[in-house]
């Protein structure tokens, strides 16, 4: 077994970043610039946004954050967008999920420039991603591709079994192994809470994506000898020993799974350093773009 390691490829990743945005800065021109919008005090979507900003840093980009109370009112979220829409010198806009219930996702994904629309969310994104125009794709698909064209994993051919069918995950990450890019050409399975018979579909996979968001589902008697395990879980556990109260758990039973298989992410430090890398290739994209 070998280890996808995603903090290493996203290293690289925003190392090469960092050098483009030097340059353009040392040329004149702008850094990139990520704007961040978090509403209220959900702790892991605090983490996650922490970690986005502070990746921007790193890398010699702008970041602006936005943090709004849990009971701020969705117009003033959708006004708050569309002064970001009209701000030059903002690249990429990007609202933490998941919302507080009274706000509705959808009019907020909505409101967003597609030009700035840097988590690939937009509906416009969406639709250019399955026509397979150039576009800004969803951060966390986008990284698990990333991770694999980093390691070469061979994808063509293979029949990628994917565990979920979110907006986020599941359902971009089944359209892009699909495709026919390199990686690509995979024969996909999407399998959801009403899939029956899960258990022997994911032992058909030579690549499993698990993305349901339930700590340790994947048990090694449903795995392929030698798959390629790509694990998107990350669900707080409880643990009393840590000084945090919780550590992270991924979808796949790590510790059974992994003599049994090729390749598979760690938990932390797989899928979601790739994630970040994603996002920020993204919003230097935008940059590019505009400017
Ligand atoms: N919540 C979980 N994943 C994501 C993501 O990739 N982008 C945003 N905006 N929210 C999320």
């Amino acid at each position: 077994m070998q280890i996808l390691d995603g903090k290493l490829a996203a290293q690289a990743i925003k190392d090469g970043l960092k050098i483009s945005a030097t340059q353009r800065v040392i040329e004149g021109k702008k850094a990139p610039h990520l704007a961040a919008i978090l509403v209220g005090n959900n702790g892991a979507s605090e983490t996650y946004v922490a970690a986005k900003v502070k990746a921007c840093e790193e890398t010699g980009f702008k970041s602006t954050l936005i943090r709004m109370e849990e009971d701020f009112s969705e117009y003033k979220l959708l006004e708050k967008i569309e002064s970001l829409n009209q701000d030059p010198d903002v690249d990429g806009i990007l609202v933490q999920l998941p919302l507080p219930k009274h706000i509705s996702d959808k009019k907020v994904i909505n409101a967003i420039d597609p030009g700035k629309d840097v988590d690939g969310f937009h509906p416009v994104s969406v639709g250019k991603m399955v026509e397979g125009i150039p576009t800004f794709l969803p951060a966390t698909p986008y990284g698990i591709m990333l991770l694999l064209e980093h390691y070469k994993i061979e994808t063509k051919g293979k029949h990628a079994v994917v565990l979920g069918r979110s907006n986020i995950v599941g359902r971009p990450i089944s359209i892009l192994l699909s495709g026919s890019g390199n990686p690509g050409n995979c024969t996909v399975t999407i399998c959801h809470s009403h899939t029956k018979d899960l258990s022997s579909i994911c032992q058909q996979g030579d690549i499993i994506v698990a993305a349901i968001g339930i700590p340790e589902f994947v048990k090694v008697d449903m795995i392929k000898p030698g798959a390629v395990v790509i694990d998107v879980g990350i669900t707080r556990v409880a643990d009393p020993s840590k000084k945090s109260g919780f550590r992270l758990r991924g979808d796949v039973d790590f510790d059974a799974v992994s003599p049994n298989c090729s390749w598979i992410t760690p938990v932390p430090g797989g899928v979601g350093p790739m994630t970040i890398a994603a996002l920020l290739k993204n919003t230097f994209n935008s940059c590019i773009q505009k400017n």
